[in-house]
């Protein structure tokens, strides 16, 4: 099949060489000629485990190319998926200056029949505004429908997602155009899901909102478990294990971040307020994610009396989770903000990340090292933001004759409590009865109060 792909990041990119892969005749547009100039010289301008391979595979075999010219791109396409950003914009809402920006575009080049994909994440409403763009912009006589098929892949695992999706979910108002793009996956086992414009929009709003928020749970959990000295690992584990529940999404840590949560969670919240329904439920998630990292940090400042100032702290991961370089909505970001503004050093390493934390922290109280070990000499405290698997096989005794003071705080629980706490350091994690959350519990009369008291999480 001949497909075009609009948009070249995370989704598109990803899904261009996937579906180029899959022996399809592929186009890649883009506005970004540097991104272009960058994928044809077969340098990635994302990580992607994967990815290079097959974007190199599909350009060997002429199956795959790219353009900055939408016309050119959409020339002979049968199916058309536009995958351009939709970041939040300043009410809550979803951006979609772009996706609407590409269906006049495609509008105003189509001149024969093409289904017209929303891959982007777009609110209610928006695939049957694409439709009437597109009604306005094409000439009288060509026809085209209009589709959404939202994604679901996860950032660090998008091939291997996008081979092996749990589902995909085509919604449209003409059945035909369902079955054209349902040509693209039928390959794969995964179930087809048909239904229309609605029911497509909001499934993929609602995906990300309950993952979040079981992300969140687990959060206040650990919230609970730092205050009665119990364990969130062991009490998640068990959670997950009833197979209504699932396993997954129930790690406590620093909360959610990157480029799809935050913004998705907004524009669930912001439709809901614009309809005037109440979500309290998705309240209470965006409220508890928004203090998760103030906790952490509160956590750090409580172990040092409050003293932050001209303090040096180490910190491993800038990523908002491990196995991506992206660091939009990062969690890491959030605490090396309030570290920095309380008035300490920071020194950083990330294996992916480093280039893009460069270009939103900049280098104010801010070092970037080349390696875990370089962040650590002389400073008061290791701090680990990310969850990056390697961080998980630190030499201990290394990090111990380094660091001026023996003392961890883990934001994603990656230490075994026992072990680092054998080593000689004061541990801290999330939820987790370490020998440091005894230390601030018992400085903190607060906590203590409101555990005597029984009350509730809200610190
Ligand atoms: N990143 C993810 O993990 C993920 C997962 C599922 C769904 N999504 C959704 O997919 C969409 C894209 O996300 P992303 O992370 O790939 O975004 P991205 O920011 O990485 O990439 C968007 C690309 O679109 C290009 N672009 C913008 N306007 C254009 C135009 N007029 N013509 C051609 N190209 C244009 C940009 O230059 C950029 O390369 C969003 O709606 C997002 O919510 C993302």
């Amino acid at each position: 099949m001949n497909i075009c792909v609009i948009g070249t990041g995370y989704v598109g990119l990803v899904g261009s060489a996937v579906f180029a892969g899959w022996g399809n005749q592929v186009v890649g547009v883009d506005v970004d000629q540097a991104k272009l100039d960058m994928i044809q010289a077969g340098v990635m301008p994302i990580y992607e485990p994967g990815l290079p391979e097959l974007v190199a595979q599909g350009i060997r075999r002429g199956n795959l190319r790219f353009t900055n010219s939408t016309a050119e791109g959409i020339k002979d396409a049968e199916v058309i998926f536009i995958c351009v950003g939709t970041p939040q914009g300043a009410a809550g809402n979803a951006d979609l200056s772009s996706v609407l920006q590409v269906a006049r575009q495609i509008g105003q080049s189509l001149d024969h029949y093409a289904v017209v994909v929303t891959k982007s994440t777009v609110p209610v409403g928006t695939n049957q505004r694409v439709k009437e763009i597109l009604q306005e912009t094409t000439q009288q006589g060509v026809l085209f429908d209009v589709a959404s098929c939202p994604e679901f892949l996860a950032q660090g695992t998008s091939v291997y997602d996008m081979d092996h999706p749990s589902r995909t979910v085509i919604g449209s108002d003409s059945p035909e155009a369902i079955e054209l793009v349902a040509e693209v996956f039928k390959h794969l086992p995964a179930a087809i899901i048909r239904c229309g414009f609605a029911e497509a929009e909001l499934i993929k709003y609602a995906s990300n909102a309950l993952l979040a928020t079981k992300i969140t749970f687990a959060d206040s959990m650990a919230s609970l478990c730092d205050l009665v000295g119990a364990d969130v690992v062991l009490v998640m584990d068990a959670v997950g294990k009833d197979p209504r529940i699932g396993a997954m999404f129930l790690r406590a840590g620093l909360g959610w971040g990157g480029s799809c949560f935050p913004k998705d969670v907004e524009a669930l919240a912001y439709l809901a307020s614009q309809l005037s329904l109440p979500l309290p439920q998705l309240d209470g998630t965006r409220n508890t994610n928004r203090r998760v990292h103030k906790r952490f940090v509160h956590k750090i400042s409580l172990y040092f009396d409050g003293k932050l100032d001209g303090k040096t702290f180490a910190v491993l991961g800038l990523a908002f989770k491990a196995g991506t370089d992206d660091t939009r909505e990062s969690p890491a970001k959030k605490v090396i903000m309030r570290l920095r503004g309380a008035g300490a050093r920071v020194r950083a390493y990330d294996p992916k990340a480093t280039e893009k934390a460069i270009l939103d922290l900049g280098t104010t109280s801010l070092e970037y090292c080349d390696n875990p070990y370089e962040t650590m000499a002389g400073a008061d405290a290791l701090v680990i933001l990310t969850d990056w698997p390697e961080f998980k096989g630190l030499d201990l005794s290394r990090v111990n004759s380094l660091l001026k003071n023996p003392v961890i705080f883990d934001g994603r629980n990656m230490l075994d409590p026992e072990t680092v706490e054998r080593e000689g350091f004061i541990y801290f994690a999330m939820g987790r009865p370490t020998n440091g959350q005894r230390i601030i519990n018992g400085k903190d009369t607060t906590y203590v109060a409101k555990l005597t008291n029984g009350a509730g999480l809200n610190k």
